[in-house]
């Protein structure tokens, strides 16, 4: 069936002409001589006007009927709009009901409330503000690609099932087989041995960064935390970038760089959809995104941020205490309300960070990295690589993990091994730091959350 999409109509200098179109009635106005009707595609915000006058084919069986939630197909003319706000309308020549809708259609009024949304979570894409957010997260996941493949980074496909821990932190979703109700164990076990559904790709990621020098993942993670905050899921996308032949310098460069990217190109390519956020979600928004795109970010060490905490004068509901973990609100006070710009914290106390990081030259921290950005916290989380194979060793019997279940990973250090560095990016925290989206749920098309999971 051919059809001309709306944003090819309302994004053109010049009229189409004559054109199919198919869609959503949004609105529908009707008086004696012809109806009026609102009509969206998704393929952009802003509906087509269509102009139905009594009379044409189909107007007592195509037009008539087509309540809100309907689906049509109308053929028309593209003429200059009489009304405002739109260069174009269009004159129908001929409409039909391609699905009714009932009257009890969901959708029917405006300014639903988030959580009203994500109860009819098959219907919501259909709404304005989710429409934006999809399309968004689409253009987004395609710049992603863009950053690495223009940099000639390899794109890997890391495993979903794996049998190891990446970040040690025991938060796993357990993969099994049934036999009747019976979950198979032991002998039994599918794979032969424990296999869980996988936490982060980079493990995986490094052994090919270690051969192919600069590669990412882009791919589905899966953490069974039972954190009920806005910012977190348990399916959720993340993008690793492993880099041989990298430090951490370099890992920060690279971090900043792709926010910085991404965010470039969301304000050109989704200007539309970020217009609409900036009006009806996050009033700051615009000027946000274009104060990271433009300014440099702020990079500080774990140590001078603890102390620059202390000496703040806040009152946190959690201490601040070198060896402690930064918790959001101290991140949030960071790139908020005193350097009011993204920040970089960098060396963190190893104790407080997983067994593969880089230890450095003090004893005390790691060559880790957490990039934080105001109103999320962090949003990219990397490190420097053990790249040493002792150190590496005595770092996994520090935090008291089994060797024999990374030893693949702990060969990587005896053949050839190289500085490397690498960050993972969470896809869903970058698109509610574009959207101005609060909740996490609602910049995923089906949420998985500790106790939901519905659709
Ligand atoms: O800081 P994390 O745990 O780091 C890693 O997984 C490393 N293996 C990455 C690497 O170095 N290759 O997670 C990375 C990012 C976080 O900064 C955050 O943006 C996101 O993933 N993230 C989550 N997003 C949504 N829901 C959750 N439960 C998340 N946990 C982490
Ligand atoms: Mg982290």
């Amino acid at each position: 069936m051919f059809r001309t999409r709306v944003v090819e109509i309302l994004g053109n200098e010049t009229s189409p002409g004559k054109v199919t179109v198919m869609g959503w009635v949004r609105t529908k106005r009707d008086s004696k001589a012809f109806s009026f009707l609102e009509l969206n595609d998704g393929s952009c915000l802003a509906n087509l006007q269509v102009v139905a006058d009594a009379g044409i084919p189909g107007y007592e069986e195509g037009v008539m009927p087509a309540r809100t939630g309907a689906s049509v197909k109308v053929e028309g003319m593209i003429v200059p709009s009489q009304g405002q706000g739109q260069r174009w309308e269009l004159q129908a020549v001929k409409v039909e009901l391609l699905g009714a809708a009932e009257e009890d259609y969901p959708l029917q009024k405006k300014g639903h409330s988030m959580e009203f949304m994500r109860s009819i979570a098959h219907l919501r894409p259909r709404s304005n503000l989710f429409g934006a957010v999809f399309r968004v997260r689409s253009r987004m996941a395609y710049s992603i690609h863009r950053f690495f493949q223009e940099r000639g980074f390899v794109y890997v496909h890391t495993p979903i099932i794996t049998a190891s821990d990446c970040e040690g932190a025991g938060e796993m979703f357990r993969v099994v087989t049934m036999d009747g109700e019976v979950v198979k164990t032991g002998e039994e076990e599918f794979f032969g041995k424990p296999t869980y559904l996988t936490v982060s790709g980079q493990l995986e990621g490094e052994t090919f960064a270690c051969a192919l020098s600069d590669i990412y993942t882009f791919g589905p993670t899966f953490r069974a935390e039972n954190s009920h905050t806005s910012r977190h899921a348990s399916e959720f996308w993340m993008i690793e970038p492993e880099m041989a032949f990298c430090d951490l310098l370099a890992d920060m460069d690279l971090a900043e760089a792709m926010i910085k990217f991404l965010v470039s190109d969301a304000l050109e390519a989704c200007a539309e959809d970020l217009g609409f956020f900036n009006q009806f979600v996050d009033k700051g928004l615009l000027e946000r995104l274009k104060f990271v795109r433009d300014r440099s970010f702020e990079r500080i060490t774990y140590t001078e941020a603890v102390d620059l905490l202390k000496a703040s004068g806040e009152k946190f509901e959690y201490p601040v205490e070198y060896g402690l973990n930064l918790q959001s609100e101290h991140e949030r006070y960071l790139t908020e309300k005193h350097f009011r710009c993204p920040t970089t914290v960098y060396n963190y106390p190893k104790e407080i960070k997983p067994f593969y990081m880089r230890k450095n030259d003090d004893g005390k921290t790691v060559a880790a990295m957490d990039l934080l950005v105001p109103g999320i916290g962090e949003i990219v989380g990397g490190s420097q690589r053990e790249e040493r194979l002792e150190v590496l060793r005595a770092n996994l019997a520090e935090h008291g993990l089994d060797e024999s279940h990374y030893d693949w990973y702990v060969d990587l250090r005896r053949y050839g091994t190289v500085p490397h560095a690498g960050f993972g990016l969470g896809f869903e925290r970058l698109l509610m730091f574009v959207t101005g989206v609060a909740n996490i749920r609602d910049v995923i098309p089906f949420p998985r959350t500790p106790g939901a999971a519905d659709f």
